[in-house]
């Protein structure tokens, strides 16, 4: 998956209202997204994640970018039951842009 991150950055507004990323950043109605490329799925400390997102992260999933995209698509859809309120990306280009913003804040 290929992205722009600066026009990810714009994207990351939709997703502002409730995840931080960068330096200071703190969980909000989401958990903090910096280094989430690659890092096992529900594994920020200190975050109460639903229970279908734990389990997916105790069964040892991890956020590629493939699985990412899936799960921005529709996130319902992906992880039903998930805590997450947002409708997802309808366009594979923000969810590729996005991704790009995201991985500029650490990949494991
Ligand atoms: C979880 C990304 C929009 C609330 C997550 C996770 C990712 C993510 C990657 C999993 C994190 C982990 O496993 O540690 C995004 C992106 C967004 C977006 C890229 C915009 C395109 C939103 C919005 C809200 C929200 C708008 C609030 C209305 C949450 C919550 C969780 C979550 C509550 C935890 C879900 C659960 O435990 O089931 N988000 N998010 N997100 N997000 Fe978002």
């Amino acid at each position: 998956i290929t992205g722009d991150a600066e026009a990810g950055e714009r994207v990351f507004r939709k997703c502002r209202a409730c995840h931080m990323v960068g330096e200071d950043a703190q969980n909000r109605v989401g958990p903090v997204l910096n280094g989430v490329i690659g890092r096992n799925v529900a594994s920020v400390e200190d975050f109460a994640y639903s229970d279908t997102l734990a389990t997916m992260g105790e069964e040892g999933k991890t956020w590629t970018p493939e699985e990412m995209a899936a799960f921005l698509e529709k996130p319902r859809d992906y992880a039903e039951g998930t805590k997450m309120a947002f409708a997802g990306l309808r366009k594979e280009e923000d969810r590729a842009d996005v991704i790009a913003y995201l991985a500029t804040f650490g990949t494991e």
